[in-house]
């Protein structure tokens, strides 16, 4: 059911956003790939764009072309009460011919549209066009028309009012019949015969009355979802500046990066990570973006008891994207460019968890050489009911999370004690906070669980957690970072904490370089993959040339700094190119890039640099075999 999209950015020919890339809208109207409902969207589409801030005009008015329209593309930021003009609550005015003109639309920039009932393939003027249309502010979708709604054009999203446009994909049942709160003048205006135009009346009632645009799309969600459980609501809105859309029963991705942001149904293929790497929306989810970040939020079904008792059973599960439109785009060029140039060659290990590499990591957990994961387990399944009784914790915070699966072990421990009110994952990957967050939800009635994505490095996202709060850093991925680096980390964290909260590290320990070589170069060569994956990373999101093969996967004991050392060596003499950074990198044949560090501790130093740091260690524990460390350290 229909294929949309919303870009607001710098002005590009609209053909670029909908007609160029692979796997674009264009193609989607004939060949999407990951919409749930239905086949092909032939049955209409259309296109809304916003003129350049020189056109704006209120229509009608020739004269009013010299007014200076609104400062696009820096919209308020996503949580502003009120992101466009308030405007009296007057019914509908107009059809699909006559834009509304309202006191508050005043010299802003009202979109045009153009709208066909055929499929975009069958309209060469609309190809034509988008050659040379550029605009800054677009809403674009392609339609399938659901069973007894109006086939023309006036039911082909986009549809308008005033500033807004809006599109919807998805399906009401029984839609003449849903109970909307409409009056009759609203519903004789409806833009078309459609429970999509249906939609559109009541969000664009709610603007009109003043209420922001994330406000406005929940509010009809809810309502909609609570008289037809099973009707789907992908809503996309914009008034040129921002960006509002809800995921509810279809798919829903964007890409951002600063000054730019694409909202579409689902990925295309358009080559280069100019607007950053494309990101999954988990269903029932509203966005809510701008040109200076994106914000999503869960989105729960209206409830219809809300005494205390039920507050116990129901599942609370919030998503909060912290990272920074273009992180992923511009972290990722900082390090490859740095780390590529410097000497000797290095890439961070953080590039390796793509969704191959977070496999082939779990994979590894499982290699009977790969001894960490199963030490540290060891110690939590002994020591949990001690770190519940010691920290008395009302909220578990955990950085970098991933699949979350040796949390349960501390969640049964702080359940039984009767602490617990709130599970907090901080973690890059948004797909497995949401994967393993919903699990725990589920599985922990009663739990708070407020996932947060981040990078912890540049500080750790904390705000009302209830205390005393639990953190934890399991994995020895605190091996990562080297001295200095983890020097820096321990003030991060000792500025974020108070002097109740706990600090609960796990640390792997120096031991035979054997053991230790073996644990990560396996028999069975997963590290190698591992290792080789980043590779595959930079090729994909860089357009580099790597061939993996050329490569060699190395881990190396490095005495004197004490931690294991994984490398790629260049098998021959090799000329890498990496388009997307201009760069172009000649390694010599034996040379290596270094791809992580994983450092192994000691007891007294590892105590000793916490101490510095901020921390006294209260209790150390270890695996029988004295492999691995669990060590639970107080604020000094
Ligand atoms: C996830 C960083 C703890 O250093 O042991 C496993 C990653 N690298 N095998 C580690 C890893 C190769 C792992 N950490």
């Amino acid at each position: 059911m229909c294929r949309h999209l919303a870009y607001v950015g710098p002005p590009l020919p609209l053909a670029r956003l909908l007609v160029e890339p692979p796997r674009g809208l264009y193609e989607q109207s004939w060949q999407p790939r990951r919409q749930r409902h239905g086949t092909v969207n032939a049955d209409g589409f259309g296109v809304g764009w916003y003129p350049a801030d020189s056109e704006a005009a209120v229509p009608g008015e020739p004269g009013a072309a010299a007014v200076p329209g609104p400062p696009a593309p820096h919209g308020p930021a996503p949580h502003d009460p009120a992101p466009h003009d308030p405007a009296p609550p007057v019914p509908a005015a107009g059809g699909p011919a006559a834009p509304a003109e309202r006191p508050g639309d005043e010299g802003a920039a009202v979109p045009a549209r153009y709208r066909r009932a055929l499929p975009v393939w069958a309209d060469p003027n609309f190809a034509e066009l988008a050659r040379v249309i550029r605009s800054g502010a677009v809403l674009a979708a392609v339609r399938s028309a659901t069973e007894g709604t109006a086939p023309d054009e006036s039911a082909a999203a986009p549809f308008r009012d005033g500033r807004w446009l809006f599109s919807h994909n998805g399906a009401v049942p029984d839609w003449t019949r849903l109970p909307t709160g409409l009056g009759s003048a609203e519903l004789l205006s409806l833009e078309a015969r459609s429970d999509s135009a249906l939609l559109w009346a009541m969000l664009a009632g709610r603007l009109r009355r003043g209420e922001p645009p994330g406000g406005a799309i929940a509010a009809v969600v809810r309502e909609v979802a609570a008289a037809r459980p099973t009707a789907r609501l992908n809503f996309l809105l914009t008034d040129g500046r921002t960006i509002a859309a809800s995921a509810w029963g279809d798919t829903l991705w964007y890409r951002a990066r600063p000054g730019a942001v694409v909202v579409a149904s689902e990925p295309d293929d358009a080559v280069g990570a100019a607007l950053g790497e494309w990101r999954e929306v988990p269903d029932r989810s509203l966005l809510l973006a701008t040109t200076e970040g994106v914000r999503v939020i869960a989105l729960r079904p209206e409830r219809k008891d809300t005494t205390p008792m039920s507050d116990e059973n129901q599942s609370r599960f919030t998503l909060d994207d912290r990272l920074p439109a273009g992180y992923f785009t511009d972290t990722l060029h900082a390090d490859v460019v740095g780390g590529l140039t410097a000497a000797p060659r290095t890439l961070p290990p953080k590039w390796f968890y793509d969704k191959r590499g977070s496999d082939l990591f779990e994979q590894i957990t499982r290699l009977p050489e790969y001894y960490p994961t199963r030490a540290e387990q060891e110690i939590l399944v002994r020591r949990a009911p001690e770190i519940a009784a010691a920290t008395r914790a009302a909220t578990l915070i955990e950085l970098g999370s991933g699949s979350s699966r040796k949390t349960r072990l501390l969640l049964d421990a702080l359940t039984a004690g009767g602490t617990l009110r709130r599970y907090a994952p901080l973690d890059v990957s948004a797909s497995a906070l949401e994967a393993a967050g919903r699990a725990i939800c589920s599985d922990y009635p009663g739990l708070e669980v407020s996932a947060t994505v981040a990078d912890f490095e540049g500080g750790i996202p904390l705000s009302d957690e209830p205390g005393p709060r639990l953190l934890a850093f399991l994995g020895s991925t605190i091996g990562n970072f080297d001295g200095p680096q983890r020097a820096a980390f321990y003030r991060t964290l000792t500025r974020s904490l108070s002097s109740d909260d706990v600090l609960l590290l796990g640390a792997d320990l120096v031991k035979d370089p054997a053991v230790l070589v073996r644990a990560y170069d396996d028999a069975a060569g997963v590290t190698a993959a591992f290792d080789k994956n980043v590779l595959h990373v930079l090729n994909r999101e860089l357009g580099a040339d790597f061939d993996p093969d050329a490569f060699e996967h190395v881990a190396v004991w490095n005495a004197e700094d004490e931690r294991i050392e994984m490398h790629l060596r260049s098998r021959v003499a090799q000329t890498v190119k990496i388009p997307d950074l201009d760069l172009s990198v000649d390694l010599a044949a034996g040379e290596d890039l270094r791809t992580e560090l994983s450092c192994k501790f000691r007891r007294e130093s590892l105590t000793a640099e916490l101490h510095a740091g901020g921390f006294t260690v209260r209790h150390w524990w270890t695996d029988a075999a004295a492999r691995f460390a669990l060590l639970l350290a107080v604020p000094n």
